[in-house]
């Protein structure tokens, strides 16, 4: 695992747009797994800026959604989904290209199934792009989920769930489960960039670098993945020696 200190969430934002672009230079059609909550936000900003001024051509990404939340339709703003498309999908003009979980489809498993499928048809994921949970999870692998694991229903940690209702100050009430690509899911893509920033991630970076993969924490799972780079800012680097 490679580890990018920069000074703050600016210089991490730019970074994280860097890599995506160095992805896209190599093959303009590149297949993103893309995140959701306060991380991305910056990187999604810059890659629209880079769009709204030519510096790149984003037209091509194919896009899938990490995770959403469970019962919550598409077309909600509490969702994913929305999410996404608000924050870059429909600012890139990429809605052909973005597919992403259906957390109110009748049948969740055949769901499932189906996002498999359809990354696999894309031709797998060439970046997978995550944020971190203060507990390790990465999308909504919890704590032990399998590191094989596929695209799944998973029962939201209480963490989590408390995390994500700072996104939310309509009060909604986030739901108990979600559905996610599986941590196996998130390890055939072909690179990996992990972001974290601030000093609530600085135990979880610390504990990351420093611990054997254990299911305990999900994302320990990517030091199996040979191609895996951890952008983080200071605040969330404060706990890591000698790097
Ligand atoms: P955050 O969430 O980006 O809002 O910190 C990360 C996560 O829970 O995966």
């Amino acid at each position: 695992m490679k580890i990018v200190v920069v000074p703050d969430y600016r210089a991490l934002s730019q970074k994280a747009a860097e890599m995506v672009l160095r992805v896209l230079s190599l093959k303009p059609d590149s297949v993103f797994a893309l995140p959701t909550g306060n991380t991305p936000i910056g990187l999604y900003e810059e890659l629209v800026k880079i769009s709204d001024q030519e510096k790149a051509d984003l037209s091509k990404i194919k896009a899938f959604a990490l995770d959403e939340y469970v019962g919550v339709p598409p077309e909600d703003e509490h969702s994913f989904g929305f999410f996404l498309r608000q924050r870059l999908i429909d600012k890139i003009q990429l809605q052909d290209r973005f597919d992403h979980l259906r957390g109110n489809a009748i049948d969740l498993f055949r769901e499932c199934s189906r996002y498999e499928e359809a990354i696999k048809a894309a031709g797998g994921i060439d970046m997978a792009i995550l944020g971190l949970g203060v507990n390790g999870h990465i999308a909504f692998n919890e704590p032990g989920t399998p590191f094989a694991s596929r695209t799944h229903v998973v029962d939201l940690a209480v963490t989590t769930r408390d995390s994500n209702t700072s996104y939310f100050p309509d009060g909604f009430c986030i739901p108990d489960r979600g559905i996610s690509m599986g941590i196996g899911t998130i390890l055939a893509a072909r690179q990996i960039m992990v972001l974290a920033n601030g000093k609530s991630k600085a135990k979880i970076v610390s504990d990351i670098v420093r611990l054997k993969p254990t299911t305990k924490i999900p994302a320990t799972a990517l030091k199996t993945h040979d191609s895996v780079m951890l952008i983080v800012d200071e605040e969330a680097a404060s706990q890591l020696d000698n790097i």
